[in-house]
């Protein structure tokens, strides 16, 4: 008898277990991530026997007591930067301007006319790395010689990686060292990347060298070349390039001296042939004079 009574208590505990009206509405969110100053997309979708209407959300931090975001009836309450995706029949969420204090565990409650159901959602909130800088040590490099290459990368969240390569493709990763230094600003965790690639006796013509910054999920968010200078192919002190506005002033320097010194040398040869003229023209006419 006492069994029975047991096994009754076990079934309806059981069927007020499934009986939910979220049974008839299956709904799910999928697991978020947002990426911090732009708009988060939450994708939730239930069953929908095609005219299902969403009467109304409450969304809260399961930690917390208030609700972050209501909306029923033509009312919304709450923080402004929360929205419906579509607030007839989608209950996909909408944060725009994505902030890290949004990251957690929430419980979303959906009213319909069909029936209600609360689900957990969870969202993490990441950072993109800004556009990595690079640099030498030495500034200027020479084939052959020590070097170590620079990439820092800022500003993104969680903490990510920096990858090297040079122009064949090769990775050189192996041979980098990767420092990461967590900051905090107002809220705002970033992890800045330093990658510094040294290379004992470097081969310039590797070079461009690419320095790739990865996010914590090892995707692309940015990249950057490392060009060397041409001398970096000499072994030897930059060679200093003939001036050519010194050539040139010199010549044209040099070859008005010589146009001066035609130009007199001709003076003084018509002058001199001036007066060997006026003197045989005279000597003619003393003789003429003469009886
Ligand atoms: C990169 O960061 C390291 C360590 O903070 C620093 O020594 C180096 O000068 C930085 N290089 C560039 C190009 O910013
Ligand atoms: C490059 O090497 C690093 C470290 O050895 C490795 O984690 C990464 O997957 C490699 N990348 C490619 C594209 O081969």
């Amino acid at each position: 008898m006492s069994s029975v009574i047991r096994q009754f208590t076990v079934l309806s505990l059981f069927i007020l277990a499934v009986r939910p009206d979220g049974e008839l509405l299956d709904l799910k969110c999928q697991p978020t991530v947002g990426i911090v100053a732009q708009t988060t997309d939450i994708r939730c979708q239930y069953k929908t026997n095609g005219d299902t209407i969403i009467n109304g959300v409450f969304l809260k931090k399961s930690t917390e007591e208030n609700f972050i975001f209501q909306m029923y009836g033509n009312k919304i309450y709450g923080d402004k930067r929360f929205s419906l995706e579509n607030p007839t029949n989608d209950p996909s969420l909408k944060i725009s301007d994505t902030m890290f204090s949004d990251e957690g565990n929430y419980d979303y409650r959906v009213v319909t006319d069909r029936g209600e159901q609360t689900v957990q959602l969870s969202i993490t909130v990441t950072a993109k790395y800004s556009a990595p800088v690079t640099g030498t040590l030495p500034v200027t490099l020479k084939n052959g010689r020590l070097a170590d290459l620079y990439c820092n990368a800022t500003d993104g969240f969680p903490g990510g990686f920096i990858h090297w390569f040079d122009k064949h493709k090769t990775n050189w990763t192996i041979n980098s060292d990767l420092t990461k230094v967590p900051k905090d600003t107002n809220g705002r965790k970033s992890v800045a990347l330093s990658s510094k690639l040294t290379f004992k006796s470097i081969d310039v013509d590797l070079a461009p060298f690419r320095c790739v910054v990865l996010n914590s999920k090892y995707e692309e968010d940015g990249e950057s070349r490392i060009l060397f200078d041409k001398s970096a192919r000499s072994d030897e002190p930059k060679v200093l390039e003939p001036n050519t506005t010194k050539i040139i002033a010199g010549v044209m320097v040099i070859g008005s001296l010589i146009v001066g010194l035609l130009f007199a040398l001709l003076f003084f040869r018509r002058k001199r042939s001036f007066h060997r003229d006026y003197d045989s023209a005279k000597t003619a006419e003393d003789d003429s004079e003469k009886p």
